[in-house]
C-alpha cells in the first residue's frame, strides 16, 4: 500500500511508521491520521511483527491537529465529521506502541504521543498543549491523560497558559520513559519495541491491557481483572515454556500461544 503522508517501513519485528509533512512540521490532518491508523492497524494484525513505533523528525513530532484544515469550519462540520473519533482506533490497537519524539510534540501531536503506551524523548523535544493561543482546548486527550501523566499543577499550567515543556521536565513529571541524545531517539524506540517484540507475545497484550485499565476501573475491579489474566496465562504454552526454562538455567523460545 502506498501512502502519502506517512513512511512504512519493518525492522525486524517492529513496525515502524513515520510522519512525512515536514513542511508542516507533521501537522496532523484528516490523510495523516487515516493512514497512520490504518498502517499501525494492519501491523497490528501482522504476526511477524511485535511492537510498533511512531516518529515524526528531528524538528517535530507533530505540531498538532492541523490548524489550516479546520480554521474555517463550524461546529457542526466538526462533529459530523468527528476526525478526532479515528483516533480511538489508536486505543484498541493490542500491541505496544511507543512514540519516538524529537522537537516540537504540541496539541494534538502531544495527545498523539500520550495515546501511545511508552515515550522516548530526545533532549530536544518540547511539549506542550498550546490550542489555548489560537482560541479553543485540546480535544484529543490533553485535558485528560496529560492531568494524569503529570498531575493537576504542571497539566492546568500547560492547557490554560500553553506553557511548553523540555524533555527533562517531561522526564522529571513521568511524561516520558527516558530522554536521549537526538540523533539516537528513533534507534533507541525501535530498540525499546524490538526488545517487547522478543517478549512472551500473549503475556505482552495482557500486561498492555492490564496497565491500561488502571486508568480505566477502580482498584477492586482492576485487581481482579489483573489476576484471572494471571491465572488465564497458565494456559499457555510460553507460561510453561518460560517457567521451564528459568528452571533449567536457558533463555525461553516463546511461540506466542
Ligand atoms: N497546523 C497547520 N500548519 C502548521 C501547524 C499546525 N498545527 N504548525 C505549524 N504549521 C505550519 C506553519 O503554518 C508553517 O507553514 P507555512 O510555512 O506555510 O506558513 C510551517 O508549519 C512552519 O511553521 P512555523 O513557520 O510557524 O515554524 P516556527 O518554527 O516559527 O514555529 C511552532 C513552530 C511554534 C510549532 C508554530 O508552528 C506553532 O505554534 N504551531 C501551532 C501549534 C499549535 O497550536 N498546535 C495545536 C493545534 S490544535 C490541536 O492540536 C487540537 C487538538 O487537540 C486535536
Amino acid at each position: 500500500m502506498s501512502y502519502q503522508y506517512i513512511l512504512v517501513e519493518t525492522r525486524g519485528r517492529v513496525g515502524l511508521v513515520r510522519f512525512n509533512r515536514p513542511k508542516e512540521l507533521n501537522a496532523l490532518n484528516a490523510g495523516l491520521m487515516e493512514e497512520l491508523v490504518t498502517a499501525l492497524e494492519a501491523f497490528d494484525a501482522e504476526p511477524a511483527i511485535g511492537a510498533l513505533v511512531v516518529a515524526g523528525n528531528e524538528r517535530a513530532f507533530a505540531a498538532g491537529a492541523d490548524i489550516k484544515e479546520m480554521a474555517g469550519l463550524s461546529a457542526v462540520e466538526m462533529l459530523t465529521r468527528d476526525s478526532i473519533g479515528r483516533w480511538d482506533r489508536l486505543r484498541r490497537l493490542r500491541k505496544p506502541l511507543i512514540a519516538a519524539v524529537a522537537g516540537f510534540c504540541l496539541g494534538g501531536g502531544n495527545e498523539l504521543a500520550m495515546t501511545c503506551d511508552m515515550i522516548v524523548a530526545a533532549e530536544t523535544a518540547r511539549f506542550g498543549q498550546p490550542e489555548i493561543n489560537i482560541g479553543v482546548i485540546p480535544g484529543a486527550g490533553g485535558t485528560q491523560r496529560l492531568t494524569r501523566a503529570v498531575g493537576k499543577a504542571l497539566a492546568m499550567e500547560m492547557v490554560l497558559n500553553g506553557r511548553l515543556i523540555t524533555a527533562e521536565e517531561a522526564y522529571r513529571c513521568g511524561l516520558v520513559n527516558r530522554v536521549v541524545p537526538a540523533e539516537a531517539c528513533l534507534d533507541e524506540a525501535v530498540a525499546l519495541a524490538q526488545q517487547i517484540a522478543e517478549r512472551a507475545p500473549v503475556a505482552v497484550r495482557l500486561a498492555k491491557e492490564a496497565v491500561n485499565a488502571a486508568f480505566e476501573t477502580p482498584l477492586t475491579d482492576g485487581l481482579a481483572d489483573e489476576r484471572r489474566a494471571f491465572y488465564m496465562l497458565f494456559s499457555t504454552a510460553d507460561q510453561k515454556e518460560g517457567m521451564a526454562a528459568f528452571i533449567e538455567k536457558r533463555p525461553p523460545q516463546w511461540q506466542g500461544r
